[in-house]
């Protein structure tokens, strides 16, 4: 069986970091599926597509040409050979990707790509969908969250925009988080058998030693 660890969460606390750091630790790969959602939604917004227009998104969505790096130390994402890495974080595609995320074609074609990187062997996987429909048989999955504040806090730091309050990121996070998980494909909801680990007041090291823990007791 390949081993596969899901860890799913809302925006923001703190699985990117958490996932890359468990990859790591063990020695598997890591694939931060959100990543691949942003790489299709700059695609979209390069391609100038309307991206409240699902049909559109749909139909346009199997020319884009998707590659992704599993190396936790060089993570990386591309579309048409060029590295979209820096792009993808913009805040047009933060404020577009839900619209992409949530057209079920899109999701097909994702979690069918998902699966094929999966398949090659020990990975770390991070996202919405991981535990519940991507890989519902990974035999660890964690479920991180954090509190709104907390969340907020991190994805300014990570912005680094002095321009950018915490107050406005907090809103454009509770904006995504919404529409993740009230979308009819594949909402962002945890798994009935995930372990649920509240980061708000952990540091990055506690996070990964309890997922690290959490797999040595049951992979
Ligand atoms: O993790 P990150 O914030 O980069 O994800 C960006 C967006 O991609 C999410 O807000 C969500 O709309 C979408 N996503 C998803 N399913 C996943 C991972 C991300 O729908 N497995």
């Amino acid at each position: 069986m390949t081993l596969i660890i899901a860890m799913d969460g809302p925006s923001g606390s703190g699985k990117s970091s958490a996932a890359k750091g468990v990859a790591r630790v063990l020695g598997y790969r890591y694939l931060d599926t959100g990543a691949m959602y942003r790489a299709v939604t700059w695609w979209m917004l390069d391609q100038g597509v309307d991206v409240e227009d699902a049909a559109t998104v749909a139909l346009r969505a199997p020319e884009v040409s998707l590659e992704i790096s599993t190396d936790p130390d060089a993570p990386g994402v591309f579309v048409g050979g060029a590295d979209v890495s820096e792009p993808i974080r913009s805040a047009e595609v933060t404020g577009a990707v839900s619209a992409v995320s949530r057209v079920p074609e899109v999701r097909g074609l994702l979690v069918r790509l998902q699966r094929e990187i999966m398949a090659a062997g020990a990975i770390v996987a991070e996202g919405r969908d991981i535990g519940t429909v991507v890989a519902p048989d990974a035999p660890v999955k964690v479920f991180l969250t954090a509190s709104e504040e907390a969340r907020a806090q991190r994805r300014a730091k990570e912005i680094a925009n002095p321009s950018v309050s915490v107050q406005a990121t907090q809103a454009d996070q509770a904006r995504r988080d919404k529409l993740d998980s009230t979308r009819a494909t594949s909402p962002l909801t945890k798994a009935d058998d995930a372990v649920e680990i509240d980061s708000t007041e952990l540091g990055l090291a506690e996070v990964i030693d309890a997922v690290v823990r959490l797999v040595k007791e049951r992979a």
